[in-house]
């Protein structure tokens, strides 16, 4: 089909039973009916709904293009729905992501985060759809410079030719509301002198230099509406395609294996390690966190997703690989809990919490001028 197929993963926090754990079955149910409608009318291809800690991911397929008024409105329908399920059940945070009455036009700015690549659908499409929570858009940077600028984690890049020509990477810069695209190799060190101020910058989107399409995209939407003041603990979800002159797999995979710090566990405020996950244990149980990262695979076929669910399967009905499932990542959970504890430690001390700026709650400046008065000169 030489029809350019969208796969858009938009996602909410619409409220979670237990503080902020886990969206209720029938939230879930409620946006897999409402995406069957979708389907039953021929705007979605496919669909698939799943979640990671308490944010609900709705995965959805379509050849209507990125940013399209009906799909996006077909989430919040959905994402709406549900959160009157929440609201009766007097679940926490019940409609969280839902900042505005009615729905626009465009579901970016209105609460839920987005992420959307159209592309060209090859002979085999392996894709990964990376999900995380107690989390920003700039956690995915590091990671990913690993995946697409490092050949240590990436041999693809030294062996494979087409990998080999580099990638383009748009960079934003969420303070300044303004966006780059540089060059790897030609630029890396330069691309990481940027990325490693996760505060400001962060990968939104890394394209193939030699025609293969849009490699990978991060969902970023709070960052932007909040232009100008950094506050969005987004919890973000990041699309990938793999394979065939874009990483493989297990490239995508490996810099996982990696024990690494990000921002937002516990009130948006703290730093806490990446914890690979099966979705089914992506439930926050420690200091609601530690940061749950999970990662599940699907083959496109036609628009449609396959995962190990039979071929005709109805839609929706899918199985798809839970990558971060198996024992060979317990090693990484350990140390994972292991970095927590060790910076829990430091309490409400940086660098356990975010620079001041960052926090998402702070009682500092009622604190300071409270203190006013008796601040003396030295
Ligand atoms: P409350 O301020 O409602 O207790 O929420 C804290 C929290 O869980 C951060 O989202
Ligand atoms: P969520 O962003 O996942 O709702 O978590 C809020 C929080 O701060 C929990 O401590
Ligand atoms: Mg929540
Ligand atoms: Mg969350």
């Amino acid at each position: 089909m030489s029809q350019k197929v969208t796969v858009s993963v938009i996602k909410a926090d619409i409220g979670s039973v237990v503080g902020h754990s886990r969206p209720h079955p029938s939230m879930m149910e409620k946006c897999r009916e409402v995406l069957a409608e979708g389907r039953a009318c021929g705007l979605l291809q496919d669909f698939y709904v799943t979640r990671v800690g308490d944010d609900i991911n709705l995965l959805m397929s379509h050849y209507k293009g990125e940013n399209c008024s009906d799909i996006h409105k077909l989430a919040w329908d959905a994402f709406s729905e549900a959160t009157k399920l929440a609201k009766k059940m007097k679940l926490y945070a019940a409609g969280q992501d839902i900042l505005c009455d009615a729905f626009s036009g465009n579901i970016k700015g209105a609460g839920p985060g987005t992420a959307e690549i159209e592309f060209e659908e090859r002979g085999s499409e392996p894709m990964l759809f990376f999900m995380a929570d107690k989390t920003e858009p700039s956690a995915y940077s590091l990671p990913l410079s690993r995946v697409f600028l490092d050949p240590f984690t990436t041999t693809g890049l030294v062996i494979d030719p087409r990998a080999k020509k580099g990638f383009d990477v748009e960079i934003h810069d969420v303070v300044d509301s303004k966006k780059v695209v540089m060059s790897s190799p030609d630029e890396t060190y330069d691309i990481l002198s940027l990325l490693g101020d996760t505060t400001r910058y962060a990968i939104k989107r890394i394209e193939s230099r030699v025609g293969l399409g849009t490699a990978c995209v991060v969902s970023t939407d709070k960052l932007n509406i909040t232009a100008g003041k950094y506050v969005g603990k987004d919890d973000p979800v990041c699309i990938c395609r793999a394979q065939s002159g874009l990483p493989a797999v297990g490239e995508y995979l490996q810099p996982y294996m990696n024990t690494m710090l990000v921002a937002g566990w516990m009130r948006g405020s703290h730093y806490g390690a990446f914890y690979p996950c099966a979705v089914e244990d992506s439930d926050p149980t420690y200091f609601d966190g530690p940061p749950r990262i999970c990662c599940i695979g699907f083959q496109l076929n036609e628009g449609r997703f396959q995962g190990l669910e039979p071929m005709d399967s109805a839609p929706g009905d899918h199985t798809p690989i839970d990558f971060f499932a198996g024992q060979v990542w317990d090693e990484v959970r350990t140390e994972s809990v292991k970095a927590c504890k060790m910076i829990r430690g430091h309490g409400p001390f940086m660098p356990a919490i975010l620079s001041p700026d960052e926090m998402e709650y702070t009682t500092r400046p009622a604190v300071l001028q409270q203190l006013t008065p008796r601040f003396q000169d030295l």
